[in-house]
């Protein structure tokens, strides 16, 4: 495993915008030294059952962008969610910044370009994107230099972004108390994401830890924010030296039983184009399909 040696000096006032409906944070990154910022994994706002699209969370992640005139350099999407849908493009036409993913992503959009039946209009390339990152690489967030390291397990696609201390994990860990995310998503493995964990908690102990979700375990208040040195201690799934063959045991048991997240179907036809909804149909309106058991 290659070293990772955050810049810990360096530390981003880190904004979290957490979204009811989903239980998805969405970041806000401010540079210490200038007024340049990264959104991390920004969130559209749909109403499934009437098949409406709206914008409230995305509108307030504008509005504090605005407000602290921040400049954004980078709308970063730590993997293709399938459980909420990208604001992406909607913040990036109005504020502007690159839009990154990890390399992974030519991967998801071949499996569900498969799923969802694509024609050759579908570009599985990645090309949606300004950005695919490869593990190890550095961007610029003003003066910030800031690192993308591959973690898989949970999708292909999973990268941490690390932000001088703060880490930006997606859905590679939940809070000590929650554990980690399910692995048995097409390209998901229990054991790549134990792995992917250890990168994770292989960053120096005081990194702070920033979570895509929170589901408030046991009553809890809603939390998103941790450090390495107490998942290592803490967390009940990899915590307190718990082994790869333990984890896997555990991971694999506990996704046999879960059901599908209740917006993946319109969330990956989403996010799969970089947060675009599907291009109009003959009649100027977009759809979103619904696979008959497809998955
Ligand atoms: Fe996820």
């Amino acid at each position: 495993m290659r070293p990772y040696t955050p810049d810990l000096s360096v530390r981003p006032e880190v904004t979290g915008f957490f979204d009811p409906a989903t239980n998805t944070i969405s970041y806000v990154v401010k540079d210490p030294g200038s007024a340049a910022c990264a959104i991390v994994d920004s969130v559209m706002d749909i109403d499934y059952a009437a098949g409406r699209i709206s914008h409230d969370h995305a509108d307030q992640i504008i509005a504090h962008v605005r407000n602290r005139g921040l400049t954004v350099d980078w709308l970063i999407e730590t993997h293709v969610h399938a459980d909420h849908l990208s604001a992406a493009p909607y913040i990036q036409q109005r504020l502007g910044g690159k839009l990154g993913i990890g390399r992974g992503i030519t991967v998801v959009q071949d499996t569900f370009g498969k799923v969802f039946n694509e024609g050759t209009e579908f570009r599985r390339d990645g090309s949606q994107f300004d950005r695919l990152f490869d593990d190890g690489d550095t961007y610029r967030v003003g003066g910030m230099t800031c690192l993308a390291i591959h973690t898989p397990g949970h999708t292909p696609a999973c990268m941490t972004h690390v932000m001088g201390d703060a880490a930006f994990v997606g859905d590679t860990l939940f809070m000590p108390d929650g554990g980690s995310a399910r692995a048995d998503f097409p390209g998901g493995d229990a054991g790549t994401l134990y792995d992917s964990i250890q990168k994770v908690l292989s960053l120096p102990d005081e990194t702070r830890l920033f979570m895509c979700h929170d589901y408030g375990p046991n009553g809890r208040e809603i939390r998103w924010e941790t450090t390495v040195a107490e998942e290592k201690a803490h967390n009940i799934h990899v915590g307190g030296g718990k082994t790869k063959e333990e984890f896997v045991r555990f991971r694999t048991e506990r996704d046999a039983q879960l059901d599908m997240p209740r917006l993946i179907i319109p969330s990956l036809q989403v996010n799969m184009r970089g947060g675009e909804l599907p291009p109009p149909d003959g009649d100027g309106r977009r759809y979103l399909k619904v696979p008959v058991n497809a998955l």
